[in-house]
């Protein structure tokens, strides 16, 4: 196998906290990273580098993990941006725009779906993301949930089925009937192309007794359970992934301290989605009292048409740290190794040996950039799996 050294790193984020100090980033100085296949095979100060075939100089620029975006929603057909402009006007964020997504994408052809989704993945992956899942959730009938997901299959292994997005149009006057065709029938057609259930547990979608009621005919056919919680106000959401052990609990944009409790007793992680609350203009969730509270914490995109059309990872990582005060380092951590716990990952998310090779060579000297310099393109070069993909 070919070895590659990448060589002359000014400053490596590991996310491995025997490098550096301790701290969870891993940070190492005058770094060097060797890659052999699509792992890493060694990690350490360039002056104990063993010998490679290639060497590949970095000029003393920073190298991070990719960012592992554990939560989108990218098989979608058309866009909001009418919607955006009115609720820059002022008009509130309902969950009701998702049904003219919807009817875009019943509207689409899998390859208009596969052509979107390739255009968004490339957007991602130019910015440094080289995970992403993929959720379904704007078809809401038996084969389009199927084709979208089937379409998502193509792209990542981290595919959702969310059939429980809203309450199908055509079931409005019988939601319990609609709950049925997500549990039964959609659930069988999807079952082959998805990993991940997730329900949109809020006001307005799903109820805690009906997110149950999905999420465990979800695990029934072998599905992880993940769930849209406390996104629009205060909500079971939170509880309900804490009593039934979902991988994650995402938005959880308004906590009670109870909630944050539950959250840090039960391991769930807290995916949260700042993109969204910038562009809802909604207040941001409290990532202080989550972290202080001994919650893992997990930063991503929710690139959608309507609540967030942003696929980029450092715009979230900005926001993190400027909103929400998350320290640069916590907000680098949480778009890569909290993304991968969010994802029950165990080979990415950090730069360990016998890991997954992917990572991105910054053009800085620093990964505090990703915040300190919002807005500019900061990725000279992406790998995964040792490949360089941007
Ligand atoms: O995560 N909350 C539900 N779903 C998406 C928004 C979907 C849409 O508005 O199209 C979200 O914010
Ligand atoms: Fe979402």
């Amino acid at each position: 196998m070919v070895s590659v050294l990448v060589d002359n790193i000014g400053e490596l984020v590991t996310n491995d906290a025997q490098h550096g100090d301790g701290a969870p980033l891993g940070l190492l100085r005058d770094a060097a990273l060797m890659v052999e296949g699509d792992r890493v095979a060694w990690v350490g100060e360039r002056r104990f580098a063993p010998a490679a075939d290639t060497h590949v100089d970095v000029a003393g620029a920073a190298v991070i993990p990719g960012f592992v975006d554990s939560h989108a929603h990218l098989v979608f057909a058309g866009d909001r941006a009418q919607e955006f402009a009115a609720r820059m006007e002022g008009r509130a964020y309902s969950a009701g725009g998702i049904q003219t997504t919807v009817a875009a994408t019943r509207a689409s052809s899998d390859e208009m779906l596969a052509g979107n989704v390739a255009r968004l993945v490339a957007e991602m992956q130019r910015q440094g993301t080289t995970t992403v899942e993929i959720k379904s959730g704007y078809g809401l009938t038996v084969s389009d949930e199927a084709r979208s997901l089937a379409v998502a299959a193509q792209f990542t292994d981290e595919t959702t089925y969310l059939g429980a997005h809203v309450v199908a149009p055509e079931y409005a006057d019988d939601p319990a009937a609609y709950i049925d065709l997500v549990t039964g029938p959609m659930l069988d057609a999807v079952r082959p192309y998805a990993r991940w259930i997730d329900v949109f547990c809020e006001r307005g979608a799903f109820d805690a007794d009906q997110a149950r009621a999905i999420l465990a005919a979800g695990a029934a056919a072998g599905l992880h359970a993940r769930i849209h919680a406390n996104q629009l106000g205060h909500g079971p959401g939170i509880g309900v992934a804490c009593e039934i052990g979902a991988a994650s609990a995402d938005h959880c944009t308004f906590t009670t301290p109870d909630d944050l409790d539950n959250l840090a007793q039960s391991g769930v992680v807290a995916t949260l989605l700042p993109g969204v609350e910038f562009s809802t203009r909604s207040p941001y969730p409290d990532a202080r009292a989550m972290i202080a509270a001994g919650v893992t914490v997990a930063l991503a995109t929710d690139c959608n048409p309507g609540s967030c059309y942003t696929s980029s990872m450092p715009l979230c990582v900005a926001l993190a740290v400027r909103e929400m005060r998350m320290a640069p380092a916590e907000a680098l951590w949480s778009a890569t190794a909290g993304g991968a716990k969010a994802l029950r990952r165990e080979d990415i998310g950090r730069l360990e040996v016998g890991l997954r090779a992917d990572f991105s060579v910054l053009a800085a000297p620093s990964y505090v950039h990703l915040a300190y310099r919002p807005g500019v393109p900061l990725m000279h070069a992406v790998y995964r799996g040792g490949q360089p993909i941007a």
